[in-house]
This record gives structure tokens, sequence and C-alpha cells, in this order.
């Protein structure tokens, strides 16, 4: 699948319900790991129009930048460093409401004031995390962990 994101107005509800089959259905049948993490924060960039969306992975015991849109970021991050570091070491998803309230968040944007990040766990493993940063206080609720939760769940590692 190429062809044009419809993008929706209206909640954050209806616009997870828009955008999650259309990133299903760019992702079914490619096996490029890349590929589908640059589709996935391109489609959720495009619908959402948040600051920063990433992925890093666990690479040599380190989480490292992969595919993303927004400003450039810091490339490494240690286990328990930061609020990806704190994500990948408790294996769970973490939002932030206030950064400066978060101790040890790392600032890759000045303009960013909330946060949430959401394991990608396989096999009990943390393979990476996905990143969402915006510059509203408290962007982010359960109604984004829940379905940024089944995102980073259709993603196939080989
Ligand atoms: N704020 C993150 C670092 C990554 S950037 O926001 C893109 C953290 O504290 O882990």
């Amino acid at each position: 699948m190429a062809e044009d994101l419809s993008i929706v107005q209206g909640t954050k509800e209806e616009k997870y319900k828009s955008v999650i089959p259309q990133i299903k259905a760019l992702v079914e049948g490619e096996p490029d790991l890349v590929a589908n993490l640059a589709n996935i924060v391109a489609a959720l960039m495009e619908q959402f129009g948040w600051l920063w969306i990433g992925f890093y992975l666990v690479k040599e015991n380190q989480l490292v930048l992969a595919p993303f849109q927004g400003p450039v970021a810091c490339t490494r991050i240690r286990k328990g460093k930061g609020v990806c570091g704190t994500s990948w070491e408790k294996a769970q998803t973490i939002i932030v409401p206030d950064v400066e309230k978060f101790p040890g968040h790392i600032a890759c944007s000045s303009k960013s004031r909330s946060e949430i990040v959401v394991p990608i766990i396989r096999d009990g493993k943390v393979m990476g995390v996905l990143d969402v940063d915006s510059e509203a206080l408290a962007a982010f609720n359960e109604i984004d962990k829940q379905f940024l939760e089944e995102i980073v769940d259709c993603i196939i590692f080989e």
C-alpha cells in the first residue's frame, strides 16, 4: 500500500481509530523493520502533528535513535536514564504530564512540555521504545497509552 493517508478531525480516540487500520495496512506484508517504523511515525505525525515522535531500538545495551519525525534528537540513551531509559528498565509505559517534574528527563528539545514513552516488548524482552513529545502540558493520557501500545504490538521483529 502506498497512497495518501486519510486524516480526520475529531477526538483523540477518533483519530487513533482512523489511523490504526491504515498503519496496519502499511506494515502488513512488509518484513523490513526500518521501513515499517518509518511509516508508523510518518502516519502518526501526519494525523496528530505532535512536536516529535520516534523510535529508539535496544542495541548493545543502549537505546539507539531509529526512525523519527521532528527536530534532531539525542542518539543514545542508557538503561534507566531519562523517560525512555526508565520505560525500558521498568518495561512499562510512562506518561509524563510535565517534563520539568520528571527527575532525569533528557531534554532533546526545549519546546517539549509533556511526553509518553511506550516499550516494545517481545517474549518478555524490551526491543525498543516509542517516544512521543508534545509542546503542550499534559498532552497524553490513558487513551494514548492504550492505542500506542496497540500500535507497537503490530511491529514485526524478524
Ligand atoms: N525526553 C527523552 C529523550 C528523547 S527525546 O525526547 C526525543 C527522555 O527523557 O528519555
